[in-house]
């Protein structure tokens, strides 16, 4: 299958270009494809006839966006546009990512694929928004919504570059304790497990529309750094904290859980954390 993959210089896009490299790939990042360039992409589309676009660029800087909203708008909102856009006028499937920040957290239950969206913050709106021109604009589409992703090519060297992970690595080695948040929870997730996934959703056929994939099952930031830790033989102290008490620009869901209710469910959480320190 012929597939290009944006934002391939990415946490996530670096996995799945890797992850589908049996393929004939097209891998393009900010520098030779902006997605918020359309002449750019129609020139793309013409030359290269992509069967399927995978879309990892996006703005993901939570507390960035609420001080660059029209910066995240363009990019996760805008450039989803123009790649639909271009996507109909190619008869091309676009696979697109985005996140649980797009739902308020505010039901424990967490929020199945059909849930309705209802972001609280700017990151989150300009996704949900990204999402709505998406489904409006193009009938073959996969919505993949994953959450809290750690993989091993995070961006190193910028700003960002660090995933959750090996954040508290590297605090272990600077601090003698760490205060971590107990009232938040999610589903971690590797980028390598969302990858795989992603492949078998575009190898096997599935029918198009909204899939949560993520690995299983949810849990607190507290009680994941324990987990890792625990795997790390690390003897560093954890002190249990409130969100209240960790203030951020931005404000987020609380019980941001994905259920994943229509494709096989990835492995727990502790699987994947294990494979990804081992490796
Ligand atoms: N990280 C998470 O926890 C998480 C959770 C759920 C969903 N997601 C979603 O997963 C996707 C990938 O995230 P990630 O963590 O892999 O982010 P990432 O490491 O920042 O990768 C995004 C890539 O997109 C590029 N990019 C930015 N603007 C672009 C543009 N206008 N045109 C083309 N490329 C552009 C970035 O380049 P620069 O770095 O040079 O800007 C970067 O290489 C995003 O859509 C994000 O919303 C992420």
């Amino acid at each position: 299958m012929k597939i290009l993959i944006t934002g391939a210089n990415g946490m996530l896009g670096r996995d799945i270009s890797e992850v589908l490299k049996n393929h004939e790939l097209l891998l393009s990042d900010k520098e030779d494809l902006d997605i918020t360039n359309p002449e750019q992409i129609e020139t793309t589309l013409q030359e290269f006839t992509p069967e399927i676009i995978v879309n990892c660029a996006g703005y993901i800087d939570v507390e960035k966006a609420e001080d660059q909203e029209d910066l995240a708008n363009k990019i996760n909102a805008d450039g989803v546009l123009n790649l639909a856009r271009a996507c109909k006028n190619s008869s091309c499937v676009l696979l697109h990512i985005s996140t649980e920040y797009v739902f308020d957290g505010e039901n424990i239950n967490g929020y199945d694929e059909n849930a309705i969206t209802n972001p609280i913050n700017i990151y989150g709106k300009s996704k949900a928004l990204g999402e709505k021109l998406l489904q409006e604009n193009l009938d073959k589409f996969y919505l993949v919504r994953s959450s809290w992703l750690y993989g091993k090519n995070p961006q190193l060297g910028k700003e960002r570059g660090m995933n959750f992970v090996e954040t508290m690595l590297k605090l272990a080695k600077e601090r003698d304790e760490l205060n971590l948040i107990t009232d938040q929870i999610s589903k971690p997730t590797y980028t390598k497990d969302l990858s795989f996934a992603i492949k078998q959703l575009i190898e096997e056929n599935y029918p198009h529309g909204v899939y949560h994939l993520v690995n299983e099952s949810p849990i607190t930031p507290f009680d994941f750094a324990k987990e890792i830790f625990s795997i790390k033989h690390i003897n560093t102290k954890l002190n249990p904290i409130s969100y209240t008490q960790y203030p951020t620009k931005s404000k987020r869901p609380l019980n941001a859980i994905l259920n994943n209710i229509k494709f096989p469910k990835l492995r727990s959480y502790k699987e994947a954390l294990k494979d990804y320190l081992d490796s």
